[in-house]
């Protein structure tokens, strides 16, 4: 299957308001808010699934006021993936994610050609 789409994405989480666990300015799904506030220093894991979102929209060239259609999952090994917004069945995506410092980062690639 083909290389349809790349993105990537940095933030720096020290621009991001101290409770944005909480923002509900923020494109983040029930169950992202959840898992970050499950830990200990939830921010660095709210900028990575706001990277992830970024980075999604540039791999499948929409505008980033798009990115709440984007959700970050976990498997059971804690490997990160993307579910897509309806329109987008068929393709498949590989999602990268890493915190350290003051720094998130997403890597999206997209594969195949959407159905609709
Ligand atoms: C993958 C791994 C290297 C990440 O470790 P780390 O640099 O300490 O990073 P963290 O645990 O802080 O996780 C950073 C992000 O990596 C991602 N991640 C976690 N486990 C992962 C895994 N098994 N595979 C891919 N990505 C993973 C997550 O998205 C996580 O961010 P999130 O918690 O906000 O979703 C570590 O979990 C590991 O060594 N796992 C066991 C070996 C393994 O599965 N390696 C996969 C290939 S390197």
């Amino acid at each position: 299957m083909s290389l349809t789409g790349v993105g990537i994405a940095l933030i720096d989480m020290t621009a991001l308001p101290v409770d944005a666990v909480d923002d509900a300015a923020l494109p983040l799904t029930a169950s992202e808010r959840e898992y970050c506030r499950g830990k200990a220093d939830p921010r660095p894991h709210v900028a990575a699934r706001l990277a992830a979102k970024q980075a999604a929209c540039r791999a499948f060239g929409r505008p980033e006021d798009q990115s709440r259609d984007f959700e970050v999952l976990l498997d059971p090994e804690g490997r990160p993936s993307l579910s897509l917004p309806a329109d987008l069945d068929g393709l498949t995506t590989h999602l990268s994610l890493t915190h350290d410092g003051d720094y998130a980062m997403a890597t999206v690639l997209a594969q195949g050609q959407s159905t609709r």
